[in-house]
């Protein structure tokens, strides 16, 4: 996973500054993430000048805790040039406030869970901003939730790879058939990347009021769940069950896009995570279009690498392995190459 590019939307109010803080602490567990901070101004935001000195503050005090960061104002409705501009900017997180901006502020969470359900181009973390204290340290409790289904397992991974980065402890929760929910903990415990402690839970019941609950009793800072709805909920809109967590989980919620980008979405020279035929590979792909195929899994403990695009390499969040764009090691604690991996459909790009 590791986190590169964190985007975080702000119109000044108090709720959208938490959220900037909270962008500031996770960007801080990921050695080297970059903050952009967006103001919307115009029709649905604040105006031009609030807007100018909004970003001048938002952006001094994430300097103030030495990290990188660049400021982005739009005209426009906030929740469309926040998306729009994760979409360009080829950001990994959006980061927003539980209350939403500008206009959209009567509706809670406005219309980024919509947007979540929808398809944001990348994971997207809401941020309780409503009440208790705000968020200065790195989530220690994750509850994440899974039914088994292959996006949930690769949501899954996204909780376990964030617990390792924050050594935080793990509730892996499933909501259903008893045995089937033992069978499914099991596995997706036994397969997680790193070495987080787990507790699981099965649980009868609404998947999203159980998963909201479990948190509270957890006294949980952080719950994972998919951007696609759980199996039993299928009867409902797609991705009903992460924006009824956003919605009222006490926890800041973590809502992961576990549809990826292909291979045809890389330009050359770069490389990425992909979707080839239901698998998630690790690509690089060459100016003259030939691509390099791997397995992301890091040779250490089993985290997800992703692609920094600044030194051309693969690097782990987990404990700092680096590989060259071959898949061959360069930096420990990893002993191994990531594995080669045959591409079942050639690439046209
Ligand atoms: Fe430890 Fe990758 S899992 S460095």
């Amino acid at each position: 996973m590791g986190y590169r590019s964190i985007m975080v939307g702000t119109d000044g109010s108090e709720t959208a500054t938490r959220a900037v803080r909270a962008a500031t602490t996770l960007a801080k567990s990921f050695m080297g993430a970059q903050v952009q901070i967006v103001c919307a101004h115009g029709a649905g935001g604040v105006d031009e000048e609030v807007a100018k000195e909004v970003l001048r503050y938002a952006r001094e005090a994430v300097r103030a805790q030495g990290l990188e960061t660049r400021t982005h104002m739009r005209a426009g409705d906030p929740d469309s040039v926040i998306t729009e501009l994760a979409e360009r900017q080829g950001a990994d997180l959006i980061v927003v406030g539980n209350v939403g901006m500008g206009k959209a502020r009567r509706f809670k969470l406005g219309g980024i869970a919509e947007q979540v359900a929808h398809g944001a181009p990348c994971d997207v973390l809401i941020v309780h901003t409503t009440e208790g204290d705000e968020r200065t340290e790195p989530y220690r409790r994750v509850v994440i939730g899974t039914d088994g289904s292959a996006t949930a397992t690769e949501a899954a991974r996204k909780g376990f790879e964030l617990a390792e980065v924050t050594d935080a402890t793990v509730t892996l929760v499933y909501v259903g058939d008893p045995l089937i929910g033992a069978i499914v903990l099991e596995q997706t415990a036994a397969d997680r990347p790193g070495s987080a402690t787990v507790n699981s839970r099965v649980e009868d019941g609404d998947p999203a009021e159980r998963i909201v609950e479990i948190a509270g009793k957890d006294a949980a800072d952080l719950v994972v769940v998919g951007n696609k709805g759980f199996a039993g909920a299928r009867r409902y809109l797609l991705g009903s069950i992460p924006v009824k967590v956003a919605h009222e989980s006490p926890t800041d919620v973590l809502v992961a896009k576990t549809v990826g980008r292909s291979i045809d979405d890389l330009a050359p020279g770069h490389g990425g995570l992909v979707d080839v035929g239901g698998r998630k590979l690790a690509v690089y792909k060459a100016e003259d279009g030939s691509v390099v195929a791997l397995s992301p899994r890091c040779q250490h403990m089993g985290c997800t690498v992703d692609w920094n695009d600044a030194d051309q390499t693969w690097d782990c969040p987990c404990h700092g392995s680096r590989y060259a764009r071959d898949g061959e090691v360069i930096k420990g604690p990893a002993k191994k190459n990531l594995d080669r991996e045959e591409l079942v459909e050639p690439s046209v790009g």
